[in-house]
């Protein structure tokens, strides 16, 4: 198995570019092979784990998915199985996401209920509502779930969760709705930008989405979409990432394809950390002219302070004066990689749902292991600033979201190389 090796102690100077977003890619590539009837060629798609993944379950359904150089090409067939099979849902959740496309395009879709993962339970009874509301009927057994629908009927329903919106369930009923006869408001809909280029996407699909970036949402159904030819937007939380690499090095990074728009909340708090952003047309640099000072930080649905962030800004702040707290709402549970910081020399302790970050003078270089993709991100961060050796282990939860991480990172100065 893949580790990384990062020698920390270098600081980041140079340009580093942002792939694609993998959160907006996956239900993108869902709606092209489901939902269209023409072939989609989709680009600047993340060469990523989850998107070889999400091939296999689009495959298995009977649609050709063919990824080369961040272009994915879909042809979706006309007979199209429905079944989506536990062994290829259990390793990517966004696999359900095809629960509401399958019933609204054959009337029919069983998928292997996805269950819990290591940042906490992850419920989805909020696609069973949304699905249930445009008159689907569903039925659990065996670990399938079973939904069905002569033709869904468009419907008014609220899609908020006792966290917020739901990215998924916006997602999931969203696709479903495009299909279904008549018109279909979803109060309290997620406003990721994930979710806002799926909904354009769809428009270009030939869907009739209206309200999009809005918690708002009214979807006109129509008989049928066509093929098209779409970019993905860059990713914000490897944006993020790359932020906070620059600033927890004390480096001097641009971060190309950064969306200001998209990072209000992180740019918000780095800001108020003492980090500087000089935005450009084409992206970010990201320096740290002084020494930065603590900061709260709660995670928050779209616009507020997104969830897979919160990983790696408790890694910079794990080497900021002060006390600094970072509340988590969304995910509450998510916190696997705090004990592995701790390991590192960090000094956070854990309340409920509530780090509590008393920063150190430095870190020192560890083994460590990454139990889920951005707690894996945020101990190649610290690695990058502790002292001495750090070895990652179970650098496949990285590569699921995060693109040849450690060419990015080594091209603007970081000693990390992959064994
Ligand atoms: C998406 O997951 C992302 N995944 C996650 O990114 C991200 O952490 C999350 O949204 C929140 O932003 C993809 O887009 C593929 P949710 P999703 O439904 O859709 C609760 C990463 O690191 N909830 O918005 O599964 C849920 O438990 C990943 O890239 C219900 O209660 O998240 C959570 O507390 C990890 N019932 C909150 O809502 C439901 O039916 C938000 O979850 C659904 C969700």
């Amino acid at each position: 198995m893949d580790r990384l090796v990062i020698n920390g102690g270098k600081r980041l100077e140079g340009t580093v570019s942002v792939s694609g977003s993998k959160n907006a890619a996956l239900p993108i590539a869902i709606a092209a092979a489901i939902l269209a009837d023409g072939a989609s060629v989709i680009h600047n798609v993340p060469n990523l784990r989850d998107v070889e993944t999400l091939c296999g379950v689009l495959e298995t359904l009977g649609a050709t998915a063919k990824y080369k150089n961040a272009t994915l090409h879909i042809k979706p067939i006309n007979r199209m199985a429905y079944e989506a099979p536990y062994d290829l849902v259990r390793k990517m959740r966004a696999s359900v996401y095809v629960l509401g496309p399958l019933v609204a395009r054959l009337g029919k879709a069983k998928v292997a209920f996805p269950g819990g993962c290591s940042i906490g339970p992850r419920p989805i009874d909020l696609h069973l509502k949304g699905l249930e509301c445009l008159g689907a009927r569903i039925t659990v057994e065996g670990g399938y779930i079973t939904a069905e629908a002569d033709r869904l009927i468009g419907a008014k329903m609220n899609l908020k969760g006792r966290y917020g919106p739901s990215v998924g369930a916006t997602a999931n009923v969203m696709m479903a709705a495009a299909l279904a006869e008549g018109a279909t408001t979803i109060r309290n809909a997620a406003r990721e930008p994930h979710i806002v280029d799926l909904a354009n996407f769809l428009n270009a699909l030939g869907a009739e989405i209206q309200g999009v970036g809005t918690p708002v949402l009214k979807i006109h159904g129509v008989k049928q979409l066509r093929g098209t030819e779409y970019t993905v937007i860059p990713d914000d939380i490897e944006t993020g990432t790359f932020m906070v690499a620059s600033a927890i090095t004390n480096g001097d990074v641009f971060v190309q394809n950064a969306l200001r728009d998209h990072l209000g909340a992180v740019s918000d708090k780095l800001l108020e950390a003492g980090v500087q952003l000089d935005w450009e047309e084409n992206g970010v640099r990201v320096t740290t002219p002084r020494q930065l000072a603590a900061i709260d930080v709660n995670t928050e649905a779209f616009p507020g302070f997104p969830t897979d962030m919160q990983a790696q800004i408790i890694g910079l702040l794990s080497v900021t004066p002060g006390i600094s707290t970072v509340t988590e709402t969304i995910h509450t549970d998510r916190f696997m990689h705090v004990s592995e910081l701790n390991r590192m020399g960090a000094n956070i302790d854990i309340e409920g749902n509530r780090a509590i970050i008393r920063g150190v003078d430095k870190l020192s270089g560890a083994p460590v292991m990454a139990s889920d993709l951005r707690a894996g991100a945020v101990l190649v961060l610290a690695g990058m600033v502790a002292k001495g050796e750090t070895v990652v282990a179970r650098v496949y939860h990285i590569d699921r979201g995060y693109e040849s991480i450690e060419t990015k990172l080594a091209n603007v100065g970081a000693d990390i190389v992959r064994l």
